[in-house]
């Protein structure tokens, strides 16, 4: 059989995903918005073989049992059902950024894993379909199927629930600098910190408001307004952050430096340097800002200890197959 590969980056949610309505079809409690992270990508080839015994899945060099390898031959089996075969696969993964180092590799992982597959069968999907499978995988997956700047539908059935591109890459060269502030692997991981949304008495209030901060963000990205976005994305990690701190049992991904972070970053923009914190499920902090303010963001966020190692996205395209 032939080996099929495919490319996708990961994405950093500007309004927030976090909560199912549906945790096995991972239908999302609200929708999200996300930009595409060029320069960060993870790379899979599928290979489905007639004469293997059990699916091996390979990441960065290591052969992953356990967990991990549930869930891929979990989402394989989504395939292999719209395929019509029972052949298990070789599927091989490497991500060109630190794994563990808090950015979400889930994303750019189940957007690689679904195109790269879906090829290998054969199957001919359009995006959205891609979009839609991606999201089974993982919810933050569906984001990095389309290109650029994406939008995710929350819907109640699964063929609702799709991302798609509301502006690409060159709309608007914003640039995440992501300050690395502990790069151990987080101790609760998004799956399932999502099922725990729920048991949050503010999650409901979160959810109830997600159309308005959708509409200013769409807004903000759309005519390229700096502030308002800073200030809705800003809004919108911190309500997501108290959703996972009044969660039971609590989550708290915060270290002090993130804290610290988030109090001196509206301070800089106050000053006029345009910059901007959103946080995913990990104490690392994505900085956002301008080609004309990225290389003193950068600068000013070197000055602190604790951040170790600062990496550096442009908005970066969809998933798609490349040559093997
Ligand atoms: C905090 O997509 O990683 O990054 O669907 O259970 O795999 P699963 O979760 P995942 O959750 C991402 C949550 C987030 C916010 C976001 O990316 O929207």
């Amino acid at each position: 059989m032939t080996t099929t590969t495919a490319v996708a980056h990961p994405n950093i949610a500007f309004i927030k995903y976090w909560g199912n309505r549906d945790d096995v079809l991972r239908l999302p409690a609200n929708g999200s918005i996300s930009m595409n992270l060029d320069g960060l990508e993870t790379r899979t080839s599928a290979e489905f073989d007639p004469q293997l015994g059990e699916d091996e899945f390979t990441l960065q060099g290591v052969v992953q049992i356990g967990t991990a390898a549930e869930r891929v031959s979990d989402h394989l089996n989504l395939l292999r059902n719209m395929a019509g075969v029972a052949w298990k696969a070789r599927i091989v993964s490497e991500n060109n950024f630190p794994i563990g180092a808090g950015i979400a590799s889930s994303a750019s992982a189940f957007a690689a894993l679904t195109v790269a597959a879906a090829a290998a069968l054969g199957l001919e999907l359009a995006e959205r379909a891609l979009s839609i499978l991606a999201r089974r995988g993982s919810g933050s997956a569906s984001r990095s199927v389309p290109e650029g700047f994406v939008e995710w539908f929350v819907a109640s059935r699964d063929e609702d629930s799709f991302a798609f591109s509301i502006a690409p890459p060159s709309h608007w060269p914003l640039i995440d600098l992501i300050a690395i502030v502990n790069a151990g692997p987080k101790k609760v991981s998004s799956a399932e910190g999502n099922v725990l949304a729920r048991t949050s008495p503010l999650q409901a209030a979160r959810v109830a408001d997600a159309p308005r901060r959708l509409n200013l963000c769409r807004r903000a990205i759309l005519e390229k307004n700096f502030t308002a976005l800073a200030e809705i994305v800003e809004e919108d990690t911190r309500l997501m952050h108290a959703v996972m701190m009044t969660s039971q049992p609590s989550l708290t991904y915060w270290e002090p430096e993130t804290l610290e972070l988030m109090r001196i970053i509206p301070e800089w923009r106050a000053g006029g340097l345009p910059t901007a914190y959103t946080i995913d499920a990990g104490p690392n902090v994505h900085c956002l800002s301008l080609e004309e303010s990225a290389q003193e963001v950068e600068r000013r966020l070197r000055e602190f200890p604790a951040v170790s190692q600062i990496l550096r996205a442009r908005p970066g395209l969809g998933a798609k197959i490349v040559p093997g």
